[in-house]
């Protein structure tokens, strides 16, 4: 038999690089691990033959692509040629969340959030055949028959034995796992790294597993196939509080109420949807109009193409910790985070129970707040506008995990498996509406009249005059060379022009957040809103776990074209941007900046 084995994965250097390439290609069709085929004589019993290398360093293999990706330029190995996330036996490979949270001795939920191993074996996930479909509903507008159905069903699961696996406590701590370090990528031969299933094109898929088997357990405890959860419908201006539901009622024990949430933040308070820390000071006109400008801005200015919206690719032998393009997507980093730390407890240390991902299931809020987010996908799919599609990456379709279902059976279970809903027997209240409040909240274009000039060229310094990489500690204005100009409607329909702040290292123990603002020609003293065409949008991050523990790194991409449109500033051979950090920016460091065209 003819057959190469490759030298040992830690001495991979630029010669032994033809069997390395021999080596990616291959395993490239396997489940998971490096592995190597070997071509044998037919009557050879070694008949696929395979290799396991485990901890292959990924940047030497990319010293080994003749020059074409080094570290530096290329941080992760294109997703092309690597393997999909593959989640461990959750029961038998779970370590305890040692990270992402400060003030340790000031928790006030347990980082100890491995499941319970009831000894099952991992089977194959099946969709459900039931002819009835579950129809969420807007947690503002639920019947009196879908609100007591809820309450029953959330008080059985807080009922049943903390040890099981549907107990509210287990249920919780499924994020915290899945978020806080509980899984290696041990079954792809990476022990040492992590999963992390925000910051990446993981977040929508994984938050819809979870919520589909959090849905079925509830309803199988109250022996009811049609139920469904409410979403809370912050995207429209009749959802924009706390949905009453959730509200502690002083005559009966509320299940859905939580203790640890922000007071100032109760009914009749407005979510904001853009929040960076600090209570703004505005009318309730203002609120609610920008805030639809927030969706609008995540799901059309700034989700424009497939990545923008869903964040980078994430693959096997990725740390959860990367540098460069590794972005988080426009949803998850926008509305999403802005309502965890809205809602999380001030008053706490580590802002429980939203406002610190190890803690976010505790509260019932949490699950609703989600049910919405995974709305959203829905939504932004049913625009039906050119480039609103899901990855067809197939490590994306194929990266999975593992819960446990209504039966208390462990299965796997696939992205590809959950991009259509109708399969997972679930559907949403409006979903047939083709028209919604934010649709229409593209901020107003400027006036041309009243429009100061832009700064001129020789007060802001061009990006190629600043030393990378860049600290965030104070404001900071660069002008950013555009690839085209004038761009026409034929050319737009094919590319995005997007913006990229590539290599944002942050604590990844603090909140986070810093805004962008592109050809803000403002004068001093005068504050841009989410309502205005000039704010491409904010980066923020909720305290999180990292590989090394402390620094955690992203990126993040905003959508330019209908931005320069609005401001008049088509025709402009730089774009002018501002970063305007609002929290835990002082060590926030930013690696490069720069814009592109991005095929649609
Ligand atoms: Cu898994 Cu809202 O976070």
């Amino acid at each position: 038999m003819s057959c190469s084995i490759p030298v040992s994965p830690t001495t991979l250097t630029k010669t032994t690089f033809i069997s390395q390439r021999a080596l990616i290609k291959t395993h490239k069709n396997q489940t998971h691990g490096f592995r190597v085929t070997c071509n044998v004589a037919p009557n050879d019993d070694h008949n696929h033959l395979k290799l396991i290398l485990p901890d292959i360093d990924r940047r030497s293999l990319l010293v080994g692509l003749g020059g074409l990706y080094t570290a530096s330029n290329f941080p992760s190995l294109p997703a092309a040629l690597a393997d999909p996330i593959t989640t461990p036996d959750i029961t038998s490979s779970c370590k305890e969340a040692d990270y992402g949270i400060k003030n340790l001795e000031k928790v006030v939920r347990t980082r100890k959030c491995c499941p319970p191993n009831i000894k099952k074996t991992i089977k194959p996930f099946v969709f459900p055949t039931e002819k009835t479909v579950k129809v969420r509903w807007p947690a503002h507008n639920g019947s009196k028959e879908q609100v007591e159905k809820y309450k029953r069903a959330i008080q059985a699961m807080k009922d049943l034995p903390e040890d099981h696996p549907h107990s509210f406590i287990q249920q919780a701590k499924i994020h915290c796992a899945y978020c806080n370090g509980g899984y290696t990528q041990v079954d792809s031969g990476f022990p040492d790294i992590d999963i992390q299933i925000h910051n990446s094109w993981l977040f929508f898929p994984y938050h819809r597993w979870y919520l589909y088997f959090y849905e079925r357990i509830l309803g199988k405890l109250i022996n009811d196939p049609t139920f469904a959860l409410p979403y809370w419908n912050w995207d429209n201006p009749a959802g924009m509080t706390i949905p009453e539901i959730f509200l502690n009622d002083t005559r009966t024990p509320n299940p859905l109420f939580d203790i640890y949430r922000d007071a100032r933040h109760l009914p009749p308070q407005l979510v904001d949807l853009d929040f960076g820390g600090g209570e703004r000071d505005t009318t309730s006109e203002i609120q609610i109009a920008c805030n639809l400008s927030t969706v609008y801005r995540d799901l059309v200015r700034n989700g424009a193409d497939t990545k923008s919206f869903f964040g980078g690719e994430y693959v096997a032998g990725d740390a959860p910790v990367a540098n460069g393009d590794k972005s988080v997507g426009s949803v998850e980093a926008g509305c999403h985070i802005a309502i965890h730390r809205w809602v999380g407890d001030s008053t706490q240390a580590n802002f429980e129970d939203l406002g610190n991902l190890y803690s976010a299931g505790y509260d019932p809020l949490f699950y609703a707040h989600h049910s919405n987010v995974d709305r959203m996908w829905t939504l932004w799919k049913s625009l039906g506008i050119q480039g609103h599609t899901e990855p067809t990456d197939p490590d994306w379709l194929n990266a999975s995990y593992v819960f446990y279902d209504e039966n208390e059976d462990l299965v796997r279970v696939y992205n590809k498996d959950c991009i259509k809903m109708d399969k997972l027997k679930y559907k949403y209240y409006e979903e047939s509406e083709s028209v919604f409040p934010w649709r229409k909240s593209r901020p107003a274009k400027r006036n041309k009249e009243s429009q100061v000039a832009l700064t001129s060229p020789g007060d802001v310094k061009t990006v190629n005059q600043l030393k990378f990489p860049v600290t965030l500690d104070a404001i900071l204005k660069t002008r950013v060379k555009r690839p085209a100009v004038n761009r026409t409607d034929a050319e737009k329909a094919k590319a995005n022009e997007v913006l990229l702040i590539n290599g944002i290292k942050f604590d990844g123990e603090k909140y986070v957040k810093f805004d962008v603002f592109v050809n803000d020609t403002l004068k001093e003293g005068e504050v841009t809103t989410p309502c205005d065409p000039e704010y491409a949008g904010g980066f923020a991050q909720i305290p999180h776990s990292g590989m090394d523990k402390m620094m955690m790194s992203s990126a993040a991409r905003f959508g330019l074209t209908e931005l320069l449109e609005d401001t008049n500033t088509e025709g402009e051979e730089y774009a002018t941007v501002t970063l305007v950090p609002r929290i835990g920016c002082d060590n926030l460091t930013i690696s490069d900046i720069k814009i592109a065209l991005v095929p649609i």
